[in-house]
């Protein structure tokens, strides 16, 4: 396992120490998540008893394969505890998500949690989001172009984000438009401006939604509660 990979894992497994009996629990998408479901999985088996709410189709499968057992919002409005990764996270914990495509239901199940854990390595930490990672916007396919047009006044450079040269699609039937910024200094005020634009979903800005942020170093895990 590579140091990086090594640290997510410490990440994800720590914060499956969070999840207790009866709990509804958000589980989020990616590379350091996996980790947490891995070890969710595991505590299944040995007899702990949760609903995973999963924000993406592969996280769905991943939890599934464990033996976790699924729910919906409909039948769980109120999650207690949401476990999910992030691109970057600034010392308020305020966040960049959506590198891996599931912001919208990610951004969906944050919002409706009590709790929300972030897991991640210790290079997704930055003082000023918007420095390090691309930041996501989703549109609905009809609104692509007049969006681009949008965002190419507000950020640096857009690129539409593809996979094998075709535009990407996600779990929603939506495409993603990546903004590159040298630096977000005030990003509630470009999360309204990214509301108010037509044919935009959603944004990977997540600002006050995270309450913890379980970091894996080369030290070890840290864990950090606001600020950083
Ligand atoms: C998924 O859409 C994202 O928000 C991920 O949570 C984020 O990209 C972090 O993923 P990794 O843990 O794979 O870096």
């Amino acid at each position: 396992m590579s140091d990086a990979s090594e640290m997510k894992r410490l990440a994800g497994e720590k914060a499956a120490e969070y999840v207790e009996d009866g709990m509804v629990v958000g589980l989020g998408t990616g590379s350091t998540v996996f980790f947490t479901i891995l070890k969710l999985g595991e505590r299944v088996r040995e007899g702990l008893n949760i609903v995973g709410i999963p924000t993406s189709k592969a996280t769905e499968k991943l939890a599934l394969e464990q033996g976790i057992s699924l729910g919906n919002l409909a039948e769980h409005p109120r999650i207690d505890i949401t476990i999910d990764g992030a691109d970057e996270v600034d010392p308020e914990l305020n966040l960049i998500k959506g590198m891996g495509g599931a912001l919208l239901r990610e951004k969906v199940v944050a919002s409706v949690s009590e709790k929300m854990i972030i897991v991640v390595d210790d290079s997704k930490i930055v003082e000023t989001l918007g420095t390090k990672s691309a930041l996501p916007v989703e549109v609905v396919p009809f609104a692509l172009s007049s969006c681009i047009a949008e965002l190419e006044k507000l950020c640096d450079e857009v690129m539409t984000r593809k996979t094998d040269g075709q535009i990407y699609v996600t779990d929603n039937g939506s495409n993603i438009v990546d903004c590159l910024f040298s630096g977000i200094p005030d990003p509630e005020k470009l999360e309204n401006i990214l509301s108010r634009m037509p044919g935009a979903i959603e944004n990977g800005l997540f600002l006050g939604l995270a309450t913890l942020a379980i970091v894996g170093t080369p030290e070890g895990v840290k864990v950090y509660q606001k600020p950083i």
